[in-house]
């Protein structure tokens, strides 16, 4: 496995996501966030990456604690906004509870192995004060792969070029593999796991921990995400 992205060039994750509608994330759990209670204070965001929706929840009031795997990630987001970012992973998270909601979003939960997933939400649950709800999305991840494709994409510092796919292993995972030309004539690769959850078998773990689900289509208009709003019982 090679984070080049993550663990190497963790600033050009902002560069490649330079056009992505965090505001618009942030409307869809902002409504949820008020739909269960509009009280909430703590929130826990799992897998923050580079601090984009941490520093816009800070914005909202909130009381955020942001975690992440990935040191190079976190950094970047301390230069955003001065909040409570710790590297901490899902499933055996040492960050400590109780928390009034927690968010992962884009991808985070698609990280993790099959396995892994039911003891992720029992520990977010673990996590979670009465009544508390969890936002997250599954990735619309191709569980037969797909061909290598190329995206290329301009800075102010000159173009960078993707080359990216997902091949199947017998794990029923996805391998996936990248190599970035950036635009100051570096070039890194990636590889690292991922999984193609279904969604049922998301709401199933989720059932299974004791979550009442919601489903969203997305976080707003174009996205293709299917966005689980999944609520512990109150007291
Ligand atoms: C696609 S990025 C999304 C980052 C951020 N949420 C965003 O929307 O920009 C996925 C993030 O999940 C993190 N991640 C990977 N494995 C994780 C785990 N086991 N627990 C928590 N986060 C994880 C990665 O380090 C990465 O920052």
């Amino acid at each position: 496995m090679s984070d080049g992205l993550y663990d190497e060039h963790p600033a050009f994750y902002d560069v490649l996501q330079s056009e992505w509608p965090y505001d618009r994330d942030l409307g869809l759990v902002a409504t949820i966030l008020d739909r269960n209670g509009g009280d909430a204070d703590r929130l826990l965001e799992l897998g923050c990456g580079t601090g984009e929706h941490a520093c816009r929840f800070a914005d909202l009031g909130l009381n955020v604690v942001s975690v992440d795997p990935h040191e190079g990630m976190l950094d970047v987001a301390r230069t955003k906004c001065d909040l409570d970012f710790r590297r901490d992973a899902l499933p055996a998270l040492s960050v400590e509870g109780p928390f009034d909601a927690a968010v992962a979003i884009r991808g985070v939960v698609n990280h993790l192995a099959p396995d892994e997933l039911v003891p992720s939400l029992s520990a977010v649950a673990d996590r979670l004060a009465p009544g508390g709800v969890f936002v997250f999305d599954n990735a619309p991840l191709p569980p037969d792969g797909n061909d290598p494709a190329l995206a290329i994409g301009s800075t102010e510092a000159g173009d960078y070029a993707r080359i990216a796919h997902h091949v199947p292993t017998d794990d029923g995972r996805l391998d996936w593999r990248a190599l970035t030309f950036t635009p100051d004539g570096e070039f890194f690769v990636d590889r690292r796991p991922m999984t193609p959850f279904s969604d049922d078998a998301i709401a199933e773990a989720l059932f299974d921990v004791g979550f009442e689900i919601t489903y969203h289509d997305g976080y707003g208009p174009g996205d293709d995400r299917t966005v689980f709003e999944a609520v512990l019982p109150g007291t």
